[in-house]
């Protein structure tokens, strides 16, 4: 990620191997489509570090190689205080991660933190489903759900960058 970027969002789940690369790998391909890339920062990162530096999971890349999004670089890392200062939004998938996020960044930060799919316009979900102990039609439900949310967010963040940069 730029450190220079002016707008930084962090897309976390639990492992950082499923649903938050995902997340991070279909906006940061749309902020590239508006070329945005030098204003709009992305990452993600897991509340828990069970797979901490590992590449996401192998149906997770395989789904998102199927509709051209490649996220093989990616590398799992674990959410940390430092996160809450550096990124301007920090968005849970589901409502655990959302309770962990909001317990760890506390008073000040806890208005960066909201549910990713807040910004799926029309979508009824809340949550994205963990994808992780299911089959293939679990990925192919995160990544319909995490295109519709990364087009809201990408909305948002774009009324949110400061018209000077
Ligand atoms: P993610 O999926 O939170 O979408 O990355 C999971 C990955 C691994 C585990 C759970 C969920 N796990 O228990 O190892």
């Amino acid at each position: 990620m730029a450190n220079n970027s002016s707008f930084r969002v962090l897309f976390v789940c639990l492992g950082n191997i499923c649903r938050s690369p995902m997340a991070e790998g279909t906006f940061r391909a749309q902020v590239q489509g508006e070329n945005l890339q030098d204003k709009i920062g992305t990452d993600s990162a897991g509340t828990g570090s069970w797979h901490v530096g590992s590449p996401p999971d192998r149906r997770a890349q395989g789904e998102m190689a199927s509709r051209g999004y490649n996220i093989s670089d990616l590398r799992a890392r674990q959410v940390s205080r430092a996160d809450f200062d550096a990124f301007d939004l920090v968005l849970a998938m589901d409502y655990d991660n959302l309770e962990d996020l909001q317990n760890l960044a506390g008073a000040q930060y806890e208005h960066k933190v909201q549910l990713f799919l807040d910004f799926a316009d029309g979508e009824a979900a809340d949550e994205v489903p963990d994808p992780y102990y299911g089959g293939m039609g679990g990925f192919a439900h995160v990544l319909d759900l995490v295109e519709a949310a990364s087009r809201g967010l990408l909305a948002h963040v774009r009324a949110r960058l400061d018209p000077e940069t």
